[in-house]
């Protein structure tokens, strides 16, 4: 099974400094795998290039195996933890990386400053197993996924898994020091809950954005999130100098999921740091005691009081430019769906039906062209369609229906909405009962949002909106929409291009829980999708 774990550092570029970025660069070469792929940069805005964002038929076609294409792109105005995944198949399992933009200006607050205190931890989720068999043998029989075997930590699981005590990630810290830990969530199909034993976390940065600094005993964070946490080392080691570090998922759902822990060990050492023999020996260690601030699997009170404290910085150097107003309101559901049974098959599904997932009960069909492609040359085709329904096609309650007494089958296409340059949108989005509610992290590419309003329950156009914040809120690109409630976003449509929304469950994308939208070019030459470049892939 193919590995790639990467840390890509780069440099903040403003504007005014626009300089090109080519990537993969030299420390990455994937053109000698055997199956097509794709890389995405998530959270990278690519203002203007969207054909450097990556994901599969959505704005290029796969790069063929043998073949290469060079993402070509600029950063601009950005800066903090982001990271890259495969956006092929569930390729992303085992491809992906830190992508770390360092600011020019100061932080805000009183970080280290860089290395060695700066530690990316990447969060992953492993099958013992070829990926691309799980995701075809879930969508030949409509069951969910085969469980994952175990979670990571910057690649390795832990002891808690069968005969991986050697593969353990071990942090050596001094005490007395402040460290700047770069988490990022990249399992596939879980949130997650991190804690640190006897140790406090300072959130101060989501997304890549920063926020107001506050004090957590854990964290929550879904596959697509970073979260930069401030670390202080203030525990005097006593017998053990290992604190554990925890990370397990937090489980809306009442599918079989992966319910294990993966640990990792925070080690004080007061010698250079380079020195220490990185092992994990089990012989002299006491038996590993989770951390008592690591919630518990069904936690939605800690992860609806973490949420609820994000907020954006929104200050003098650093302002939170929420859309005030807005042209369009798009309202959606995020469901999951039974179809019935093909005759000629077999399903595993609840009631022996097949699962799948929709947007206001269209279920995305990836398209066999790029759909930016085809929008930029403007070429006739059945593939997709700028229909997307802008509402709910039928009004219902949405988290207290009886599951099994509605209907709950979806139809399927490739529907977008497309919008002037410009268009100040709001999407809520809206979580239905339908099979179980479900905490969905909902991604958006080519753009950052705005989490105005998030709760539970369902959504009521006259009253929620009147308890928006609109002074300081989170700024991000993957929103967890609460379990059987609604989250709204308001964002600004400036970037050209076609850009994919999805669920960043694996499995839910796979049955369908995405949609896509085109911004049109605006009235200057700096308001266009630039060309595309030569080499790329063609499907
Ligand atoms: Cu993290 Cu569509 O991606």
């Amino acid at each position: 099974m193919l590995v790639i774990l990467v840390y890509y550092d780069t440099t903040t570029y403003f504007s005014s400094e626009l300089k090109k970025i080519k990537w993969p660069n030299n420390k990455l070469n994937l053109s000698n795998l055997k199956f097509s792929f794709d890389t995405h940069r998530h959270g990278v805005r690519q203002v203007r290039t969207g054909w450097a964002d990556g994901p599969a038929y959505i704005t290029q076609c796969p790069i063929e195996a043998g073949k290469t294409y060079t993402y070509s792109f600029s950063v601009v105005d950005q800066r903090g933890t982001l990271w890259w995944h495969a956006h092929f198949s569930w390729q992303r399992a085992s491809v992906y990386g830190a992508f770390i933009i360092h600011p020019r200006t100061p932080f805000p607050f009183s970080a280290p400053a860089l290395q060695p205190h700066h530690i990316p931890l990447i969060f992953g989720e492993w099958w013992n197993g070829d990926i691309e068999v799980v995701e075809s043998e879930m969508m030949l029989y409509g069951g969910g996924p085969k469980p994952s075997d175990a979670y990571t930590i910057n690649g390795l699981p832990g002891p808690l898994y069968p005969c991986s005590t050697t593969d353990t990630f071990i942090l050596p810290v001094e005490p007395g020091k402040t460290y700047l830990l770069r988490i990022i969530n990249a399992a596939l199909n879980d949130e997650l809950f991190f804690a640190i034993a006897n140790h406090t976390l300072t959130v101060v940065e989501i997304d890549g954005i920063y926020t107001k600094p506050f004090t957590t005993t854990a964290i929550m964070i879904t596959p697509g999130q970073t979260t930069n946490v401030l670390l202080t080392t203030n525990q005097i080691p006593n017998s053990n100098p290992n604190f554990v570090m925890a990370a397990r998922p937090y489980l809306t759902s009442i599918f079989p999921f992966n319910n294990s822990t993966t640990i990792g060990f925070l080690k004080y050492q007061s010698n250079n740091i380079t020195k220490i023999k990185n092992k994990f020996e089990l012989n002299n260690n006491p038996p590993i005691i989770l951390p008592q601030n690591l919630p518990t699997l069904q936690d939605t009170p800690f992860a609806t009081q973490f949420l609820n404290s994000l907020k954006s910085l929104a200050s003098r150097d650093y302002p939170c430019s929420v859309p005030e107003t807005i042209d369009k309101r798009v309202v959606t559901t995020i469901s999951l769906n039974l179809q019935d049974c093909p005759s000629n098959q077999t399903c595993k599904g609840f009631l022996n039906k097949r699962f799948y997932a929709s947007m206001n009960n269209q279920s995305f069909v990836r398209p066999s062209i790029s759909l930016l492609e085809s929008h930029y040359h403007n070429l006739t085709t059945t593939q997709f369609s700028s229909d997307f329904p802008e509402n709910p096609p039928s009004v219902f309650n949405y988290t207290g229906v009886d599951p099994v007494s509605e209907n709950m089958s979806t139809n399927f296409g490739t529907k977008l909405l497309i919008m002037p340059f410009g268009t100040r949108l709001e999407i809520v989005l809206q979580d239905t009962n339908f099979l179980n509610p479900e905490n969905h992290p909902m991604h958006v590419h080519g753009h950052n949002f705005f989490v105005v309003g998030r709760g539970f329950g369902n959504f009521d156009v006259d009253k929620d909106p009147l308890g928006y914040n609109l002074v300081d809120p989170p700024e991000r690109n993957t929103v967890a929409v609460p379990v059987g409630g609604w989250a709204a976003i308001r964002l600004v449509a400036d970037n050209p291009g076609v850009w994919f929304v999805h669920c960043h469950l694996e499995e839910h994308v796979s049955w369908g829980l995405a949609m896509g939208f085109i911004v049109k070019n605006g009235n200057e030459p700096w308001e266009c999708l630039v060309p595309p470049p030569s080499d790329l892939p063609q499907c």
